[in-house]
């Protein structure tokens, strides 16, 4: 499963790709903002910034909702880094935007999805990433993560190319679960991606490893 982190703070990026496990990341415009991003100059360097950071998958959101807006505004992010994933709403202009992009090579991560019939219309547009939120869908007392299992089940009936990218996930459980699933990427904070490295019975194991140690060579 490829590892996202689902920010626009650089040193949150810097240290998730200096662990060495990281293959890409999601922004999106209230990730942007939330850095205080804003303005299309420093919207397009912030985004070099990050692809600078990382190999791979850097996924740039659209914010015009009409079909022409989206194709000009997307061309523009693509030519950015060929590192840019150009992300793009589940609406009707979104689906014909991501079939316009995948015919001309361009990558796209369809957003927003909180359905299996949203998720298979992404596929068949042609979208490189599906991104379903799961923690939203939590949010309204449904449980987010039947969603991921149902457009995997889906798209291995057909073989869809799309990559199932869980997304909106807000701890390790949704992520191990993902995993289990079968998700292709998961999408998290990177707090969600250190808590991973947390077990107690690794800190005693360690300090029992230690002190044995200490004992033996003193
Ligand atoms: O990748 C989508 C994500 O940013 C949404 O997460 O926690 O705002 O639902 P959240």
């Amino acid at each position: 499963m490829k590892f996202f982190v689902d920010t626009a703070n650089l040193n949150e990026i810097r240290e998730a790709h200096d662990l060495g496990v990281l293959d890409g990341v999601t922004t999106n415009p209230s990730l942007m903002a939330k850095e205080g991003i804003a303005g299309n100059d420093k919207i397009r360097n912030h985004y070099k910034a990050i692809c600078d950071i990382v190999d791979n998958n850097v996924s740039a959101e659209v914010i015009s909702t009409d079909y022409e807006g989206m194709l000009k505004e997307g061309r523009e992010l693509s030519k950015i880094d060929k590192k840019i994933v150009v992300k793009v709403p589940m609406i009707k202009d979104g689906v014909k935007a991501i079939k316009q992009f995948t015919k001309e090579g361009i990558r796209t991560n369809c957003t927003l999805v909180f359905s299996a019939g949203q998720a298979l219309l992404a596929a068949k547009a042609g979208a490189s990433y599906v991104s379903p939120f799961i923690g939203r869908i939590d949010d309204i007392s449904v449980d987010g993560l039947d969603l991921i299992a149902q457009i995997r089940h889906i798209y291995d009936n057909y073989g869809y190319q799309t990559e199932v990218l869980a997304a909106s996930i807000r701890h390790t459980m949704h992520l191990i679960k993902c995993a289990e699933i079968g998700a292709d990427v998961a999408t998290c904070p990177l707090k969600v991606i250190t808590d991973l490295l947390k077990h107690p019975l690794t800190d005693i194991g360690l300090e029992k490893f230690l002190a044995d140690h200490k004992k033996a060579n003193s």
